[in-house]
């Protein structure tokens, strides 16, 4: 059967109501991919929630098309956001579907080329700010106090309602709950999310509940450390965040739950980014690959059992940020003249070496 989208296919679970807008690009229903060689290398049962399969490239669409909805049905003419990339993405395109204007407050030159790429085309109106996140954020919550535009971050309930739809996919995959989550953590919003969502499926049909791991980059791991990180650096973009706006949900999500909320170095994010592609043929950006070098780093650890049945969130398709997949790659093109002896000489000495 044709899959409707999010507010059709969940409807009893959120804020729909007969004058939502039945806003859909399809957005949800992304594959629970079980990764079988790194399974057997790590000794857990693993999955992943492959989110980058969503219309936009990232779970953003699923708190997009509930806000943007829910905006629609206001009487709200714009809607704006504050955005590392992909919320600003997915606003834009859902922004463009209910016909209304889409305003996006970015960090200049911290954007995935295929973040900003989409934002273009999707017809936003951005401006590109010498600050960072957190600097955008701020902005965007001060204006939306003086003016009729709707704010579209996750501190707007409605992203959290639509992302926790993710949570209940996996309770369907699986049939229950997995024994951990491990999860990217940035704003905090999607921690936050999966968390309400695991809660209420388990309340309404005893999915049972995960351990919530979530997983900061160092240079802005302001959770871990308890403090403020002014100038938040990490190659991982997208979670390039140094005041979470959702920092005590996220804090309850791994306590409540038996969890904890951990930091992952740009090394460790950037080989277990290189693992995902080269032995399970999943490329995911890089912020997405701190789930995956998360679970690598609490298996050593022992803090995650072996023998778990674990799922990891991959965000964001690798297509966003092509830049850091060939700035990070072991291999590059080799360049030869349009000559088949050449070309053959060197692909079968590769082969035979
Ligand atoms: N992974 C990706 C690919 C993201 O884009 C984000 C956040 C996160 C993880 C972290 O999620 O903020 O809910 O903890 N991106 C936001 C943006 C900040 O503007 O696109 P979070």
């Amino acid at each position: 059967m044709l899959w409707r989208g999010l507010l059709e296919e969940y409807k009893p679970y959120l804020p729909v109501t007969d004058k939502t807008p039945m806003l859909s690009l399809q957005e949800g229903n992304t594959p629970l991919l079980p990764l079988r060689h790194l399974s057997e290398k790590l000794g857990v049962e693993l999955f992943v929630k492959y989110d980058g399969a969503n219309p936009t490239g990232s779970f953003k669409d699923r708190g997009m098309v509930m806000a943007v909805a829910k905006a629609k049905e206001s009487g709200s003419e714009a809607v704006m956001c504050a955005s590392t990339g992909n919320t600003s993405a997915a606003a834009a395109a859902y922004a463009a579907q209910a016909k209304m204007r889409c305003m996006i407050v970015i960090p200049e030159g911290k954007i995935a080329m295929g973040k900003l790429a989409q934002a273009v085309v999707y017809g936003a109106e951005i401006v590109s700010i010498a600050g960072n996140f957190d600097n955008a954020l701020q902005m965007v919550r001060n204006l939306e106090k003086q003016s009729p535009i709707s704010l579209v971050n996750s501190v707007n309930p409605h992203r959290i309602e639509g992302q926790k739809t993710a949570a209940f996919e996996i309770c369907d995959a699986l049939g229950s709950a997995p024994d951990v989550l491990t999860i990217p953590v940035g704003n905090a919003g999607n921690i936050t999310a999966y968390w309400k969502g695991f809660k209420e499926y388990h309340e309404a049909k005893q999915t049972g509940l995960p351990e919530m791991r979530g997983f900061e980059a160092e240079g802005a791991a302001a959770i871990v450390r308890k403090q403020i990180i002014e100038e938040p650096e990490t190659l991982a973009t997208a979670i390039r965040i140094g005041n979470p706006a959702s920092w005590d949900k996220a804090v309850n999500a791994a306590d409540e739950s038996g969890g904890k909320i951990d930091e992952v170095t740009d090394d460790e994010i950037v080989a277990a980014y290189r693992l995902l592609a080269k032995e399970e043929g999943v490329f995911a950006e890089p912020a997405s690959a701190a789930s995956i070098a998360g679970l690598i780093k609490q298996i050593d650890s022992g803090e995650i059992k072996k023998g778990s049945r674990v799922v990891s969130v991959l965000t964001g398709n690798g297509l966003k940020d092509p830049d850091t997949a060939i700035d990070t790659a072991p291999v590059q093109p080799m360049k030869l003249p349009n000559n088949e002896k050449i070309v053959f000489d060197h692909l079968l000495g590769r082969v035979n070496a």
